[in-house]
């Protein structure tokens, strides 16, 4: 195996059964039936398609995310939510997190744990970018929740229970278990109650604070909370070390380092989140007959959009190669549910990945894959400032 074969062994790795048969699928054709599955979309102009399309195709019925989630966020958290009532709470948010407030945030919480990153590097130490990418995502969401702990410790926990809730779902799960729902309330209640508090202190400069600004009620805001917590943590944290490995991999580091400039770098993170797809599929149910690229779909049907096969199809890593229209940002969604916390997650992705780069020049010195997690990602990957050895 080769160095630029870490990605398929991090999918294999985390799925090993689900993972040939999504592969298995988009070998088949840009939308196929999968008994036992649903509906399984590969291409990326069908998958925007369908995400644009939020009557016939919706997150709220049979067999969607909805469905898996409302037991513990409660009915109304944007994603299990669609039409009117969605397009209302869409709209009170649009402002939340807009890019001058997200990178103001990022810049204040990760600055001290950002020096410390840079310190161990300088002093060529060995660092784990898993470790510190949990920490560092475990800081932002902490802070978007407003949790007081402000403590490497505190984040490296909130980041662990988020991860003990979603690594209860996998590909094939449709309806978490009594006692799943029962152990994923029992975390995300308390954090609840923590964004509740922030929510009532009414501060603007927080998160929660500027909801209650923007007309939310406060169950809506604790629903939030809950939804940032689950979506936006191990998205960005996993998404942080695969970056840095593909860029390694690829020989790309000293350049995308040597560039200063955003756009080689932002250029470099759309790449890896298109081979990566952190979200690597998106699921909705049927609620209206259509045809799609030549299959009638049946209401009460799932379809399950694989992410991963849309965006795998234009090849491998290549930071030379443009996107075509139809993939453009497809790993954040498309349509009505586009990721609300999209300037978030980039603002924080952009700030670490240039201090990293800024830190350089790095060399992995030791990696392996997850096991049992939803979201592939590497167990450890340890990185020295340096030219050291492979
Ligand atoms: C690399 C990081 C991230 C990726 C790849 C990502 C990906 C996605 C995707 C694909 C969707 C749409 C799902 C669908 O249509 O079924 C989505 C929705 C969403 N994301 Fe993200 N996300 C990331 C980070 C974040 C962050 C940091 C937050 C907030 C703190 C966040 C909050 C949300 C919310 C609330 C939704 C639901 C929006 C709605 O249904 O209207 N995400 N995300």
């Amino acid at each position: 195996m080769t160095a630029r074969d870490w990605e398929r062994r991090l999918y294999a790795t985390a799925h090993p059964f689900a993972y040939p048969l999504l592969r298995a699928a988009a070998r088949r054709g840009p939308i196929v039936r999968v008994p036992g599955v649903g509906v399984v979309v590969n291409d990326a102009s069908l998958a925007r398609g369908i995400l644009m399309d939020g009557e016939a195709f919706r997150k709220d019925g049979p067999g969607s995310p909805g469905e898996l989630w409302t037991p513990v966020l409660g009915p109304s958290v944007l994603l299990n939510m669609e039409g009117e009532a969605h397009r209302v709470l869409r709209r009170r948010l649009a402002d939340l997190f807009v890019p001058s407030y997200t990178e103001a945030l990022c810049a204040r919480v990760l600055e001290e744990s950002l020096a410390r990153l840079t310190g161990r590097l300088r002093d060529g130490a060995d660092v784990d970018l898993v470790d510190a990418a949990r920490v560092l995502s475990g800081a932002v969401i902490g802070e978007v929740i407003g949790l007081d702990t402000r403590t490497e410790a505190a984040y490296r926990d909130l980041f662990e229970q988020g991860e003990r809730i979603v690594s209860m779902v996998s590909l094939r799960t449709r309806r978490l278990s009594p006692s799943q729902v029962r152990r994923a309330r029992a975390v995300l209640d308390p954090l609840g109650d923590i964004a509740a508090k922030a929510y009532v202190a009414g501060d603007e400069s927080t998160v929660m604070g500027r909801m209650r600004t923007l007309g939310l009620s406060e169950d809506e805001a604790r629903g939030a909370a809950g939804a940032f917590f689950l979506t936006g943590t191990e998205t960005v944290a996993t998404l942080l070390p695969r970056l840095i490995a593909l860029l390694a991999d690829h020989g790309q580091l000293p350049r995308v380092a040597a560039s200063g400039g955003a756009e080689l770098l932002d250029r470099a993170i759309d790449e890896a989140m298109r081979v990566t797809t952190p979200t690597p599929v998106m699921l909705r149910s049927v609620h209206r007959r259509v045809v799609v690229g030549g299959v009638a779909v049946r209401p009460g049907e799932r379809v399950l959009i694989a992410t991963h096969n849309c965006c795998r199809a234009l090849g491998p890593f290549d930071l030379d190669r443009p996107h075509p229209p139809e993939l453009r940002r497809l790993w954040f969604g498309a349509g009505p549910h586009f990721c609300l916390g999209y300037p978030l997650a980039m603002a924080q992705i952009r700030l670490v990945a240039r201090t990293l780069l800024a830190a350089g020049p790095l060399t992995i010195t030791s990696r392996a894959a997850a096991r049992r997690v939803l979201i592939p990602t590497y167990r450890h990957l340890f990185v020295r400032a340096g030219r050291g050895t492979a």
